[in-house]
């Protein structure tokens, strides 16, 4: 709690209390609480070959959120270490080792990329006044608005210091441009909310800066550090794109679909923040005129009452399937990106990670 003495040491998970996700062979979930993470991290299957990269990441996390101030230390230990599929340093740690990187740096910035990621969650849970995430309460539902705010920024921050150590001018660049652009994608999809004509494109538009441009400045970091030259590194760009628009585009499937225990978020979030997302605006183009009414009022004045009534006028139009469609030829544009990659297990678990991207219940 704020203010509380903290007594164990910072960056430290005793053992025994990492709770982690895990994906089975079969694509499906495990959720696997209070175990020694040792013997977690070797059934993410798909991670299996950069499991001693995403070790070394995990240690630099818990290295680099030191601070002097114990909140900083409880609200950004108490998010990073609640979960979280670690997708995006990932895709980082894939692409240097599918093109042949020998060097660390790589571990830096995908434990950049998380940062970033986890700093945008924690301003994205105040703005969308969620409280539930990776199964457990927000920070802002446990610590307040204020401090979710704050260590958010410090997370930015601290991000931008580790950037900066690995001192190359492209990658200051790539992640400067990324994270204007999510703030950006932030700030429209701000303006979206409530808005009951925004059209796909308009949608698309704000998930590919809120979202995938993360993922695109992930993939594209790993080939900067490998040295590849433009014609693979715009490939490896565009394959984070795509596998990040086709990731947000189920996003918002699963916040009508899921179940909660599996995504450890709660259902009707988008729907309560008045968000047009793709299964709404397909609903209001292929439902009935009382239907469109419905989902029309249900954006506009936000709330969960409609939650019922807009679900039925999804399963009718069958807007799901529609959606799911949408971000399997995200995905597939994704796997095309790949082919200039030479053969590799890395290039496997890439392909493998966008089959995920669309197949995922978490
Ligand atoms: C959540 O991302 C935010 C979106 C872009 C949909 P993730 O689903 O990757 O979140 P964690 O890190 O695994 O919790
Ligand atoms: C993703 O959108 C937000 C970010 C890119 C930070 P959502 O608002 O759908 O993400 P969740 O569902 O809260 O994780
Ligand atoms: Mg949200
Ligand atoms: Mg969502």
């Amino acid at each position: 709690m704020p203010g509380q003495k903290q007594t164990k040491r910072p960056g430290v998970v005793p053992p025994g209390r990492f709770n982690f996700r895990a994906l089975t062979s079969s694509g499906g979930l495990r959720t696997i609480a209070q175990f020694p993470r040792a013997a977690i991290l070797p059934t993410l299957e798909i991670y299996a070959p950069i499991i001693a990269d995403m070790n070394a990441v995990d240690a630099l996390i818990r290295e680099r959120l030191h601070s002097d101030v114990v909140l900083i230390r409880q609200v950004a230990e108490y998010i990073i270490h609640s979960g979280g599929k670690r997708l995006r340093p990932a895709l980082v740690l894939f692409v240097a080792n599918a093109l042949g990187y020998q060097g660390s740096q790589h571990h830096e910035l995908a434990a950049v990329v998380e940062f970033i990621h986890t700093s945008t969650l924690l301003h994205d849970d105040v703005v969308d006044e969620s409280d539930l995430r990776r199964g457990n309460k927000t920070a802002n539902a446990l610590f307040g608005n204020a401090a979710s705010v704050l260590v958010g920024d410090f997370l930015y921050s601290r991000a931008f210091q580790m950037m900066v150590s690995v001192d190359n001018m492209r990658v200051m660049q790539v992640l400067a441009e990324a994270t204007n652009i999510i703030a950006e994608g932030e700030v429209l999809q701000l303006l979206n909310c409530h808005d009951a004509d925004v059209t796909v494109d308009g949608y698309l538009q704000v998930i590919r800066c809120k979202t995938a441009k993360l993922f695109e400045a992930a993939a594209r970091l790993g080939a900067i550090l490998a040295g590849a030259p433009p014609e693979i590194e715009q490939p490896m760009a565009d394959f984070g794109m795509h596998l990040g628009t086709a990731f947000q585009i189920i996003d918002d499937v699963l916040d009508y679909s899921a179940d909660e225990s599996e995504t450890g978020k709660h259902l009707g979030d988008d729907l309560a923040e008045g968000k047009p997302t793709l299964p709404l605006i397909h609903a209001m183009q292929h439902g009935t005129s009382a239907q469109v009414a419905c989902v029309r009022h249900a954006i506009e004045s936000g709330g969960r009452e409609d939650f019922s009534t807009v679900l039925e006028a999804i399963q009718t139009t069958r807007a799901l399937d529609f959606t799911r469609n949408h971000a399997r030829t995200e995905a597939d544009l994704a796997t095309a990106a790949l082919q200039v990659l030479p053969p590799s297990i890395f290039k496997d678990a890439l392909l493998e990670l966008s089959e995920f991207a669309v197949a995922r219940c978490f």
